[in-house]
């Protein structure tokens, strides 16, 4: 399966991604990296893995759906299979998740439904909450609501810091979205009716 993945910064879990795609048995090729910031330090990782990568800056657009139009051409000209949201932080449309419904994956710092939106390890802590993780979904027009396809869980240590969780849970990131993407590009996790189904044994 052909995979373009999207990141707005350093691209930790797009690289964990394309790792594990180099995995002769892995059923996915990450085909490009795209990316809202021409900053984002993960282009410069997916580079170094011979992945083609493409900026597409908001400001060179004249609206949301212009910059969105231009992205959705580049695409059609990839013929991907799935798009590996990773770390990307703009809101796609309702029109542009439906020309993809059900190919478009996000991961999200987070146990979701707790804690969608930013700033999520904070407001774990603030909460008293013992264990936090993260979610890969599919992702629907709701922001951080579509059906789950694989989540993970790591403890809160009375001592953490946004900083030492948000680095706790990466680690289960990087083993939870090349994971996610694995079920879905081999078929065993499909969205249908807006559930996420699993078809045979997992
Ligand atoms: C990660 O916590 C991810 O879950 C969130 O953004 C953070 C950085 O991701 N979406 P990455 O290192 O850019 O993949």
């Amino acid at each position: 399966k052909r995979v373009v993945a999207f990141i707005s910064g350093g691209g930790s879990n797009m690289l964990a991604l394309a790792k594990a795609a180099e995995a002769p048995d892995f059923p996915a090729e990450i085909v490009a990296v795209f990316s809202d910031k021409a900053e984002a330090g993960g282009l410069a990782k997916a580079k170094a893995l011979g992945i083609a990568t493409r900026v597409f800056l908001r400001r060179d657009f004249a609206s949301k759906e212009a910059h969105e139009a231009a992205i959705l051409d580049a695409l059609d000209a990839l013929s991907p299979d799935i798009l590996c949201l990773a770390g990307y932080m703009r809101l796609l449309s309702g029109a542009f998740i439906q020309r993809h419904e059900g190919r478009i994956l996000n991961i999200h710092p987070s146990l979701l439904p707790l804690f969608p939106g930013l700033n999520t390890h904070q407001r774990v802590i603030d909460a008293g909450m013992r264990i936090a993780g993260c979610t890969v979904h599919f992702v629907t027009e709701g922001m951080d609501e579509g059906p789950v396809i694989v989540q993970a869980a790591v403890p809160v240590l009375p001592a953490d810091t946004a900083d030492t969780l948000a680095a706790r849970v990466l680690t289960v990131e990087h083993r939870s979205y090349p994971l996610a993407l694995r079920l879905v590009a081999e078929g065993k996790v499909r969205m249908e009716d807006g559930r996420a189904v699993a078809s045979g044994a997992l």
